[in-house]
């Protein structure tokens, strides 16, 4: 078979592991044709590819990023890019595709079965929030990152004896700033599912000064106050209508330094959560996915997605993985508050 495989939406730490085990197994047990599609949906609207081959994959278990680069490009937006994507497959002669992406993108691929593309899902992102499947790939390394900078931090708020914000990705799933959070002995976590109240915000803060520490608060981009807004960075949008936010740790150091009189700083990690080099986990997660979703091309099981549920590699529907997103829930949230303060 002639195999596409594309990588779309953010970026993550685990991309290349995936492209290297699908050709792996692709070229060696099932004698299929690896081709790769650049810059996610955009090359496949745009017919630009690159041949993919055991030899040209080599060395890339541990390489950050994607050799095959990605965009946030919707092929829904625009009214001939369904067309275009079929016009590609068919002159490309490509049989099935593999995309590797997050809700945005596997919510197009889930919409191209409708219009008869053959396509499995991998899924994948650092934010973790695809129904269906326990962890995504770049989940475990965007934690790790994070979990590093808060045991850094920890030395630095101490000496000063002051606060210090930390500001994950997250839009509106707080599933890194929960396990980094936890993870790195956070004083506080606010994620987007549970809207904070200021004033406990504060009186968590000078509980922990009274007890000769000082406080780390790991926040998500995407979490808001009670009775406030998500902050945005700015008013506009991706193909996908995602907004792009950014702000909630500057503007909760600005309110704790107002309230409590203490002193505070912010750390915004921003897209090194993204890069560099995949965990052990991660490299393991996308290299199990990478081999199941070519398998998955071999029994032609089209418009489902690879899943890891428990120690097991499943396959679960687009349709479902990409209906709503996977959000913390308010038990799991509360068993971390324990910890708060
Ligand atoms: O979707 C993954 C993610 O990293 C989000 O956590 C974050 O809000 C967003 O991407 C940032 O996207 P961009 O690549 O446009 O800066």
């Amino acid at each position: 078979m002639r195999v596409g495989v594309l990588t779309g939406g953010g970026d993550c730490p685990g991309l290349n592991a995936v492209i290297r085990a699908v050709v792996r197994k692709g070229e060696a047990v099932y004698g299929d044709q690896l081709v790769g599609f650049r810059h996610g949906w955009r090359g496949v609207v745009e017919g630009e590819t690159v041949e993919l081959t055991i030899g040209s994959t080599r060395g890339l278990i541990h390489r950050g990023g994607t050799i095959l680069g990605t965009s946030r490009t919707n092929p829904f937006q625009s009214d001939d890019g369904v067309a275009r994507v079929l016009d590609t497959l068919q002159r490309e002669r490509i049989d099935a595709l593999i995309a590797i992406g997050g809700e945005g993108t596997l919510g197009a691929a889930s919409k191209l079965t409708a219009e008869g593309v053959s396509v499995i899902g991998v899924p994948k992102t650092i934010d973790n929030d695809l129904a269906g499947n326990d962890y995504t790939v770049g989940f475990h390394t965007a934690v790790q990152v994070a979990t590093d900078a808060i045991d850094r931090l920890h030395s630095t708020a101490e000496s000063h004896d002051r606060v210090i914000v930390v500001e994950v990705m997250g839009r509106h799933a707080g599933w890194i700033a929960l396990h980094s959070g936890m993870a790195g002995g956070a004083n506080i976590i606010l994620i987007p599912e549970v809207p904070f109240d200021i004033d406990q915000v504060c009186r968590y803060v000078e509980a922990r000064f009274r007890l000769h520490y000082a406080p780390i608060i790991v926040v998500s981009e995407g979490a808001k106050p009670k009775e406030g807004e998500e902050h945005l960075h700015s008013g506009e949008k991706d193909a996908f209508g995602h907004v792009r936010l950014g702000g909630i740790g500057e503007y909760l150091a600005n309110e704790i330094e107002m309230r409590t009189g203490k002193e505070a700083r912010t750390t915004v990690l921003g897209h090194v959560q993204r890069g560099g080099t995949p965990t052990a986990r991660d490299r393991w997660l996308a290299t199990r996915f990478g081999l199941h979703a070519i398998d998955a091309v071999a029994t032609g099981k089209w418009g489902m997605m690879v899943a890891l549920q428990g120690a097991d590699i499943v396959t679960v529907p687009l349709a479902e993985a990409t209906k709503e997103l996977k959000v913390v829930d308010t038990a799991l949230y509360a068993e971390a508050e324990v910890l708060f303060g």
